[in-house]
């Protein structure tokens, strides 16, 4: 992979998010979990280039992004979208993810991601925040989204790599 300015990046990122989705990847080779996502940002804050991911309490995932200081975002070509909906509809708890869907976990910048993947999006955590229902302004959001309270925590992460294909 080529190492890159994210700047640099091609693509929409709405569109990386919400129809190409990713895997959030956090751990070290002996001990990681990895999900799909597709509710994400991309952009400036605090004069660092960031990305935000929002995890849901019952993930495992959660646990992996809460105890490391780095996560990583990996972006696939259409031909893993299988994989990537085995990962978004099965927890790490109940099976390898990597094994079921043949994507190889390998090291990156002392995180991980997956050999298979097209982009990389290396984040150091620099703040995060519980999605509070009190901050609603537009009231569906809650009834839509959040049925049974399992509001989001909101991670935001510096990036300090990205590495495309
Ligand atoms: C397309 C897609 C997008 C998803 N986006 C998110 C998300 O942004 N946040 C989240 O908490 N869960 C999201 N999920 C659900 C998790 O990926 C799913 O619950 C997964 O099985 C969690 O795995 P884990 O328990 O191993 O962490 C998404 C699932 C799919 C299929």
């Amino acid at each position: 992979m080529q190492k890159i300015d994210i700047k640099a990046l091609q693509g929409n990122a709405v569109s990386l998010f919400d129809d190409k989705w990713c895997l959030i990847t956090a751990g070290t080779k002996d001990s990681y979990n990895t999900m799909t996502a597709s509710w994400g940002a991309m952009g400036e804050l605090w004069n660092k280039d960031v990305c935000f991911i929002f995890i849901r309490p019952q993930r495992y995932t959660k646990e992996f992004v809460e105890r490391e200081e780095l996560f990583t975002l990996s972006f696939f070509g259409q031909e893993y979208k299988k994989a990537l909906t085995f990962c978004g509809r099965y927890s790490g708890r109940d099976y390898d993810k990597a094994k079921e869907t043949g994507l190889t976990p390998v090291e990156i910048d002392g995180s991980m991601t997956f050999g298979e993947s097209e982009t990389v999006i290396v984040c150091k955590k620099i703040a995060q925040q519980e999605i509070a229902p009190a901050g609603f302004i537009d009231k569906d959001i809650d009834s839509k989204n959040y049925p049974t309270k399992d509001y989001h925590t909101m991670y935001i992460g510096e990036v300090i790599a990205c590495y495309t294909k």
